[in-house]
């Protein structure tokens, strides 16, 4: 089998924005409690955070991550993380039915983030609060000095603000399983006041309203529509979310769900347009896709605690999908579909960062490993920044249950003007042919590749363990040129992989 691309110069998308290699860490499990913080690991730092973890954290380049919740925060009191730890107090998390016992809060996280390199991307509860906590919580986090709240901060060892930009107005609040869950017009009106009050303070905030937890919910897109048409001139961006699915165990349906994400991305970009136009307003507002991942592997064992049959345990281990091979396909088609978009997704979320659906896994008092879709969003973080090229993909194609024609070959490209190179992410959905591709580059001038990566294994279902932590791991990759403008690889039956050239 054959396929075709054609990369020009001149024909692009839009300037990738860093932070759609962003990511995602709720106190959920054991994201937080033997995730990144465990004091008595032996790899602990002077505040309890694992330096193994932070490892890996900070080799992913990850630019911001959004915290403390999902879920958790409809109904988190945020002062209950501040103070002195043995004044702070335990308290029920009705969203994950377990305790919390708010070891970690503001202060611990922000001081982690300094030390893997990331952003803070905070959310506020609009479950079971409103205005009055947002503007507390902005004034402790972000004010100098001077005030009730940032003077509490002070005393409590942070003098500096952390000027925090990024701010989610609630989370996923079109769910009725969300604490304080509201209709589109309860929740627009709510995260406009909101968003209203926290301007008074900085009107340089960058604020994110809550759109559709994912395309299958029967408010969607209404929600988007009435949402905005609340908060239009308020907010920044819209935010979506959604988790990929494979029960059937049919790799072809599951591998076409990146095109449901992007007609997903495509209807709520052209809600964006509608209500613009409405408005009659001057201003953008992008997506903010600040969850999404492959989620359903451990649905049936997190049963027993989800409904509440285990008491209120704390730190359980709960939402630990164990990746496999496929899954690295459908990250890659995802992370894909973010470049090829990213004239509107500005800021994505991989949910989440460690333990809880994550690329990091951890065991409390032993290792830490990469996940097998750890790789495909190490190669997009550290290589797919620059612009994303507007490719024309020519690739034999099959029917799945999302697109009639979904392409075998999935492909972003982009350009690095700065460093002057060329990255292309390439997936082969194809269960038993190589793919021959040619990929045309026009207007660069000539190339070498400095770096191939394919990532392929016999068996789809093969997983990372503590114990066999390189089972799926990335290899170098040989056999691709570049001869005359033409850059050929040949792609082996459900592979990953990324190319760089040197312009
Ligand atoms: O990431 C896990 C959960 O998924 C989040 O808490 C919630 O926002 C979503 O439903």
């Amino acid at each position: 089998m054959k396929a075709s691309v054609i990369a020009h110069k001149d024909f692009v998308v839009s300037k990738v924005d860093d932070r759609v290699y962003g990511a995602f860490l709720e106190h959920l499990g054991r994201a937080v409690y033997t995730g990144i913080y465990e004091p008595d690991h032996p790899t602990a730092d002077a505040n309890g955070m694992r330096g193994d973890v932070a490892k890996l954290v900070k080799d992913l380049n990850i630019p911001v991550v959004r915290y403390p919740g999902g879920n958790f925060v409809s109904a988190y009191n945020w002062e209950d993380g501040i103070g002195p730890r043995e004044e702070r107090p335990v308290r029920l998390d009705l969203a994950w039915h377990t305790s919390e016992s708010n070891a970690v809060g503001i202060h611990e996280f922000a001081d982690w983030c300094q030390t893997v390199g990331t952003e803070m991307m905070l959310a506020v509860n609009l479950g079971s609060r409103g205005v009055d906590d947002a503007r507390n919580f902005l004034e402790y986090v972000n004010h100098p000095g001077g005030s009730y709240w940032s003077d509490l901060r002070i005393k409590n060892g942070r003098k500096e603000p952390w000027n925090v930009r990024m701010w989610c107005l609630g989370n996923e609040m079109d769910g009725p399983w969300q604490v304080g869950h509201k209709d589109a017009d309860e929740y627009g009106k709510l995260a406009a006041n909101t968003a209203r009050a926290m301007r008074m303070f900085d009107s340089k905030l960058e604020l994110i309203v809550c759109g559709s937890s994912h395309s299958d919910m029967p408010s969607f897109p209404d929600w988007e529509r009435i949402v905005l048409e609340h908060t239009y001139e308020h907010v920044d961006f819209i935010s979506l979310h959604m988790y990929f699915r494979n029960p059937e165990q049919h790799t072809g349906n599951y591998l076409g769900l990146s095109e449901k994400l992007d007609r997903y991305i495509e209807t709520v970009a052209s809600t964006i347009r509608q209500v613009k136009h409405k408005k009659r307003s001057k201003r953008d507002v992008y997506i903010s896709f600040d969850e999404w991942n492959v989620w359903y592997h451990s649905s049936q064992k997190d049963r027993q605690i989800l409904d509440g049959n285990s008491g209120w345990p704390h730190a359980p281990g709960l939402l630990e999908d164990i990746y496999n091979f496929e899954d690295v396909l459908m990250v890659g088609l995802i992370l894909n579909t973010f470049i090829r978009r990213a004239d509107v997704v500005k800021i994505a979320c991989i949910a989440q960062l460690v333990n809880v659906i994550a690329p990091i896994m951890t065991e409390k008092g032993g290792p830490a490993w990469a996940q097998t879709i750890y790789y495909p969003y190490y190669f997009a973080s550290l290589h797919g920044r620059g612009t994303a090229l507007n490719l024309v993909v020519n690739s034999p194609s099959y029917e799945s249950a999302h697109d009639s024609e979904t392409p075998y070959v999935d492909v972003a490209g982009v350009h690095d003007a700065e460093a002057n190179t060329l990255s292309f992410f390439l997936v082969n959905r194809h269960p038993t042919e190589s793919i021959e591709t040619g990929l045309s580059l026009q207007g660069f001038g000539t190339g070498t590749i400095i770096d191939h990566q394919v990532m392929t294994h016999p068996d789809l279902r093969a997983v990372n363990t503590a114990t066999n932590q390189d089972e799926v791991k990335p290899r170098r990759g040989d056999g691709a040129s570049i001869a005359d403008g033409q850059l050929t690889v040949s792609l082996p039956p459900y592979s990953y992989q990324m190319i760089r050239v040197q312009l």
